[in-house]
This record gives structure tokens, C-alpha cells and sequence, in this order.
């Protein structure tokens, strides 16, 4: 009933509705003061949004416990059919400064965000850990193209045909152009090595000095334990029949190194050899295991 086909903006594969509204995403102006979180879908967006309104709110627990993240922090493109209010028509009724997320590819972002120097955070996560996620997430997202069986997806995630297109594009460009548009550009598994030295990273980013308890209660706050546990940040607000729990929870395991229980041998290698073809223009230091 829900599932999506895909229609392709300048060769990028987009939900039908994304690409059904692509004038007036693409014409959206932001406030020099709005936020960009952006990435590759899977990557750690959810966790990134919650550390970085805790941060903006200075670690005030009740921030964590208000409307819920589609809500707090809007999804630039997403927008009706959502099952709650999201994308253009909520970021219209809400005052800079906002938060905004996108899985854009950099091509793709709205020019205003680079015009009016927005400061973006761009996370990015190693491909196989992404791909087992983006995987379970594509069995219970009933708004996601049907993922079909496993050996297949991972050609589909290789040809760059799931939506938002190619992971491998998608990291390279935001890399490539990290230092000329002064994008902050951060590792799912560094957060996870160090949660604490992140949140400082990201703090520094947005001009802010909080203190050292301050930041140890975001740094609580956003453990991959109290936002599964909290409904304001776990997506339990979305539908059964958008988001089938029974199959997959939003917060489904939050590890690096997951891929190990997914990839055959065969498949690995497959998949290295690929990596190593698509990746040799660029040095981006990923890491499958901490
Ligand atoms: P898994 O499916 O591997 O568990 P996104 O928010 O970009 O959709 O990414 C979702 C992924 O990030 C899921 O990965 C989810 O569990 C993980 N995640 C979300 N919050 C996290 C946290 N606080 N710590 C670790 N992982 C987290």
C-alpha cells in the first residue's frame, strides 16, 4: 500500500513523493541560522539530532523528552503522505534557528543552504554496517521500496539503486567538499568509540562551551540505551503500519561490526572488491570494526 516507487532527479533515485515535490524542495531558503544534519540513510542521523538539540538546549533533559524527532527536527524532503506533519510544511511553521535533516546528496541540498552559509554536520558510516542497517530498516519501513532477499540488496546497495542513490557518491562528495563549505564531518564509529569526545566535537562546531556535567548528561541522554528506551527519540510515535516493529525496531542494535553476522565469505569479497573499485579516487578513513 505505502511502498514507494522511485523516481530519478539528476540521476539520484527518490522516493515518488520527494520527486513529485522537487521544485519547491529544491527552491527552499533557509535561515543563515538553520542547521543542516545530513547523510546517507542509516548513518546515525537519529543519534546525531539528539546531541545536537541537547547541545543547542544546554543538556536540559526535559528538550529529550518533548514532541518527538520527526517533530523537534523536520525531514527537509519527506513530507505528505508522512503520518505526522514533517519536511516543507513544518519547517514553514517553525522560527529559526532550525535543525533540519536530509539524506541528500550534496548535489541535491537546496543552493540556500550553501548561499547563506548554513553550518551542515554530515555523518557517515562504514558501508557494510550501513547496509545491514538500511537492510532491517527497508523490512520494516512499509514506505521503503520492498528490499527483497539479502544477496540481492547488496547489489542493489553497490548499483546505487536504494533511495538517495549510491553510498559510495553520497560520502565522497560531502568529503570532497568538507573544508571549501566548512561542513563538520563525523563517523558513526567514532561516536561510538568515544561519545564524549564527539559531543565536544560538536560543540565546538556550534560555537558553544558547555559544562564538563553538562556534557556528561547529553552524553547519557544520547546512548544508544536511553533513546531506545525513549519515545521522543525511538520513533515509536510512527504508525504500525509505516514502521512494522514486529520486524525490525527503529533502534535496532546501534553496533559497529554487525555486517560480521550478514556477509557470506563470498560475499565479503565480492563486496571489498567493489568497495576498493568505487573508493580508489578517495582516502575516507572508514572502519568495520572498533
Ligand atoms: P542499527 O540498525 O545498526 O541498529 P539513522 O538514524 O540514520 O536512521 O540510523 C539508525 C541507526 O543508528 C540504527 O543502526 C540505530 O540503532 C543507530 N543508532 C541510533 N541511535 C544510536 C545511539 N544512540 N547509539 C548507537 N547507535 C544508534
Amino acid at each position: 500500500l505505502y511502498r514507494f516507487p522511485l523516481i530519478k532527479i539528476n540521476g539520484i533515485p527518490l522516493m515518488c513523493h520527494i520527486a513529485n515535490n522537487w521544485n519547491s524542495i529544491s527552491a527552499f531558503l533557509p535561515d543563515p541560522s538553520d542547521l543542516l544534519i545530513a547523510t546517507y540513510p542509516k548513518a546515525g542521523t537519529t543519534w546525531v539530532q539528539e546531541i545536537v538539540d541537547l547541545l543547542l538546549h544546554n543538556g536540559d533533559a526535559e528538550v529529550a523528552r518533548r514532541a518527538p524527532t520527526p517533530q523537534r527536527i523536520p525531514f527537509l524532503e519527506i513530507h505528505s503522505p508522512a503520518p505526522i506533519p514533517a519536511g516543507l510544511d513544518l519547517l514553514e511553521k517553525m522560527d529559526p534557528p532550525r535543525v533540519i535533516k536530509t539524506h541528500l546528496p550534496i548535489q541535491l541540498v537546496p543552493k540556500g543552504f550553501w548561499e547563506n552559509k548554513c553550518k551542515v554536520i554530515y555523518v557517515a558510516r562504514n558501508a557494510k554496517d550501513n547496509i545491514v542497517s538500511y537492510y532491517h530498516f527497508d523490512q520494516m519501513n512499509k514506505t521503503q521500496p520492498e528490499p527483497g532477499p539479502w544477496d540481492g540488496y547488496i547489489h542493489k546497495f553497490m548499483n546505487g539503486e536504494l533511495p538517495w542513490g549510491s553510498w559510495y557518491n553520497h560520502v565522497k562528495d560531502y568529503w570532497l567538499e568538507r573544508e571549501k563549505k566548512n561542513i563538520l564531518y563525523l563517523f558513526y564509529e567514532d561516536l561510538k568509540e568515544n561519545p564524549r569526545r564527539e559531543v565536544e566535537r560538536i560543540m565546538h562546531y556550534l560555537d558553544l562551551s558547555l559544562s564538563d556535567d553538562v556534557i556528561s548528561r547529553i552524553v547519557e541522554l544520547t546512548s544508544f540505551k536511553s533513546m531506545k528506551e525513549n519515545p521522543m527519540a525511538n520513533y515509536s510515535c510512527i504508525p504500525e503500519e509505516i514502521f512494522d516493529k514486529s520486524i525490525s525496531l527503529f533502534m535496532r542494535k546501534g553496533v559497529v561490526g554487525d555486517w560480521i553476522n550478514h556477509f557470506s565469505p563470498a560475499q565479503n569479497q565480492l563486496f571489498d572488491e567493489d568497495y576498493k573499485r568505487q573508493m580508489k579516487d578517495v582516502n575516507i578513513p572508514f572502519r568495520t570494526k572498533i
